[in-house]
């Protein structure tokens, strides 16, 4: 300490508050967009920026640091080992492969608030290795999706998307399902404006925002070598949600075994409360047949890919 710290004298009474100590693991695009929201969010005052490539978590860090005066002087440190993780209120991993487009089904690893690729498997993968539990252990999975579906319904219909409100469910990935008969436009259900709304005849071609709402990711990424934008501006939205106490529902996923008639361990994306614990409840949609298909379908889809791991 230099000579001017030692002129600081503790106030024996002072407590200090609970800083919410977030961890960010992966120093890449996502992780970056991510620890950069958090801070300008004001959502973290402790941000540990944690990559097994030290140098680049640093450097990282130390970029954080120089403009720290703005962010409200967090604390940054960097990591490569996840010594400076203990005792994280929340880590967020983004460390893994950049999916190759539709199918995410690319090597990654996933923890906690989970967000690169194949989400939804190595969520199932880190609650068992992790034996976390399921309701603290989840991706932002299908929230992201159901941003994108919200997205395209409110550009036809040239109003802001945060008047739209709407879920996708089921695998963060090609087989997601959105659900039509969630969607509402300022409280008003486009089902009952719009007939055959993207289903059976669906004069206005709304099943069309299906095919965009999977190719999302691609078109961005197919340009760019990835998408972070979305996927930061989703996640900071739950973390968001998790530390302001409010709580928020949000189709993420973990494992959801016994909702909406899914029989075995698998995790996917249902519609939940997420508070500062975590997942509190899980909302089963009143589905339609051909929606509840769609959800066993994908379902499907990712059992067998969890089965493929070898845990
Ligand atoms: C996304 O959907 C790549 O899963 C990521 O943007």
């Amino acid at each position: 300490d230099s000579a001017f710290n030692k002129r600081m004298k503790p106030m024996k009474e002072f407590r200090h508050g609970k800083i919410p100590k977030i961890t960010v693991v992966g120093a890449g695009q996502v992780g970056t967009a991510i620890s950069a929201m958090l801070l300008l969010r004001n959502l973290t005052k402790y941000l540990v920026v944690l990559d097994v490539n030290y140098e680049l978590a640093k450097a990282e860090a130390l970029d954080f640091q120089h403009g720290s005066a703005f962010l409200g002087d967090p604390r940054i440190v960097p990591c490569g080992d996840g010594s400076h993780s203990k005792d994280s209120d929340l880590v967020i991993i983004t460390a893994g492969a950049r999916p190759a487009g539709k199918d995410r089904s690319s090597p990654g690893s996933h923890v906690q608030d989970l967000i690169s690729n194949p989400a939804d498997v190595m969520t199932y993968a880190v609650q068992r290795i992790g034996k976390l539990p399921k309701h603290r252990c989840f991706t932002t999975g299908c929230h992201l999706d159901s941003m994108r579906f919200r997205n395209f319904i409110a550009g036809r219909l040239r109003l802001p998307a945060s008047q739209v409100q709407g879920f996708v469910i089921g695998e963060h990935g090609a087989s997601a399902v959105p659900v039509w008969s969630t969607v509402s436009v300022g409280g008003i259900r486009l089902k009952d404006v719009v007939k055959d709304l993207a289903c059976g005849e669906d004069p206005e071609n709304w099943s069309e925002i299906n095919e965009q709402v999977a190719s999302g990711a691609l078109s961005v990424g197919k340009v760019k070598g990835y998408t972070n934008w979305a996927i930061a501006t989703t996640c900071t939205d739950i973390v968001d949600a998790m530390c302001g106490g409010r709580g928020k529902i949000a189709s993420v996923g973990t494992d959801m075994r016994g909702f909406n008639g899914i029989k075995d361990n698998v995790v996917l994306s249902l519609p939940c409360l997420v508070k500062a614990g975590g997942i509190s409840h899980v909302f089963e949609l009143p589905l339609t047949d051909v929606e509840k298909k769609k959800l066993h379908a994908s379902a499907e889809i990712l059992l067998e890919a969890q089965c493929s791991l070898k845990l």
